[in-house]
């Protein structure tokens, strides 16, 4: 541990597993305490013990399904009591999508992905932000995709999601600028990354997680897809104060993706 956020108080979304966990073990390694949250309320748990066991008092579990606003104020209330203020917000939970082309989606389902996706992060980003500005330092992290650089048949009412948590960010980043707050908003790109998001695809594959992941990274410059930590790393730099001077910026974790 070199304490790159020592010091720092974090809510993490949706960190019951995958990328969300991978972080909250990475902040809390590099000194913040976290605040892990999500619906599944008792992997949150899991994970806040796990990370007590080495890091004592370190993280908080709270269950939070973040379309819902009432959750919302209620976890950021006990995460600044537990914690003792509010300096990172990462607003990662998010859900994939089912490979419906347009014609056949629903609005039901469009609905769905724009709750969880991206009303989320405006609830969090609302409620989260009095908390934020009053702790001197801020970072918000909102964790979209290069599927909300780059769209894909079958994937609308994700590429839309995640492109309004592109723009979203940055309309959070000036204003918080404008206001003269100590608070930067910056959002995260993946490509796919071994969690349990790619299930579908493993699926696809016959359930053969070795082939879905080689066919997955075909499209890839590097060859492979990522690990949740490529994504930690970015996440914890920019929760840290060493991007101080970084905000309304997108960072692309893509082994080259988007760069062809
Ligand atoms: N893994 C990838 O390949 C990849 C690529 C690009 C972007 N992302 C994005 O990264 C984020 C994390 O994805 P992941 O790969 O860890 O997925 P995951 O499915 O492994 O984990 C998502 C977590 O979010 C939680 N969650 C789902 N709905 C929720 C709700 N309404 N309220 C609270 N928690 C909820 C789930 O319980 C789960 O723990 C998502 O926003 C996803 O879109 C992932």
């Amino acid at each position: 541990m070199t304490g790159r956020v020592a010091g720092k108080a974090a809510l993490i979304t949706g960190a019951a597993g995958g990328l969300g966990q991978a972080m909250a073990w990475m902040l809390a390694r590099e000194g913040a305490k976290v605040a892990v949250t999500d619906m599944n309320a008792d992997g949150a748990r899991t994970l806040a013990d796990a990370i007590s066991a080495e890091h004592p008092g370190a993280a908080f579990a709270f269950a939070h399904d973040v379309t819902e606003e009432a959750a919302w104020v209620s976890v950021i209330d006990q995460s600044v009591a537990a914690m003792g203020g509010l300096s990172i917000l990462v607003n990662n939970a998010g859900i994939g999508c089912d490979f419906v082309w347009s014609e056949q989606d629903t609005l039901e389902n469009w609905r769905r992905v724009q709750a969880v996706n991206v009303e989320s992060i405006m609830l969090g980003c609302k409620h989260a932000m009095p908390h934020l500005r009053a702790s001197g330092a801020a970072s918000i992290v909102n964790i979209s995709s290069v599927a909300g650089l780059a769209a894909a048949p079958g994937m609308g009412a994700y590429n839309a999601t995640k492109a309004a948590v592109w723009m979203y960010t940055k309309t959070i980043a000036l204003e918080a600028a404008k206001g003269g707050w100590n608070v930067r908003c910056n959002s995260v790109h993946p490509v796919f990354i071994k969690t349990p998001i790619l299930d579908p695809f493993v699926a696809m594959a016959g359930g053969d997680e070795e082939t879905a992941h080689q066919k997955l990274a075909r499209g890839i410059p590097l060859k492979r897809i990522g690990e949740p930590d490529d994504v930690a790393y970015c996440v914890l730099y920019l929760a840290s104060d060493e991007s101080k001077f970084v905000t309304g910026a997108e960072f692309k974790i893509d082994g080259g993706m988007l760069a062809q």
